[in-house]
């Protein structure tokens, strides 16, 4: 995946982004939520210029972006699996089928398969606790989870 500073439209449409959302009453989290969802992450090369335009030191807005799990400073796959490893999806086997899923991915944690589609990422809890173990692709959500069931989800969407 090239790097976004070398889109000769990046500093266009990060403009617009900014622009479009400025005036919120605390735009900065709403403003890096449209920067992932428009490059996949929140690109090293935007952060100095989300910083201008909100009146922030760079180090504040370097703060917000690393503090928040969900945004990611470097790029990952096209989709993204999220295994949940919280409490209650522990006690109905989400280690055994996270080990399974990671080594029928050939991934670990964090880690994107070599042809980019997939990157597999921990998460602590999605709500479905009465039907874990739980797991998401997307926006599309899996209860009680396993490999088969994993995997199909993935095909499906198109990872
Ligand atoms: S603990 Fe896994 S969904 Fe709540």
């Amino acid at each position: 995946m090239t790097s976004p500073a070398t889109d000769a439209d990046f500093l266009l449409r990060l403009d617009e982004i900014i622009a479009a959302h400025k005036g919120r009453e605390g735009p900065l989290l709403p403003i890096l939520h449209y920067i992932q969802a428009e490059w996949g992450h929140v690109p090293e090369e935007a952060q100095p210029v989300l910083a201008a335009a909100l009146g922030m030191t760079r180090a504040e807005v370097h703060g917000v972006v690393s503090f928040y799990h969900d945004f990611r400073d470097h790029p990952q796959g096209r989709h993204v699996l999220r295994l949940c490893r919280a409490e209650a999806c522990q006690s109905m086997g989400a280690d055994a089928l996270a080990e399974e899923v990671r080594a029928a991915l050939g991934i670990d944690w964090h880690e994107t398969t070599p042809d980019g589609r997939l990157t597999l990422e921990p998460v602590f809890c999605l709500g479905l606790c009465a039907c874990a173990p739980s797991a998401q692709v997307g926006d599309r959500l899996l209860g009680r989870a396993n490999l088969a069931k994993v995997r199909q989800l993935v095909a499906e969407a198109g990872a």
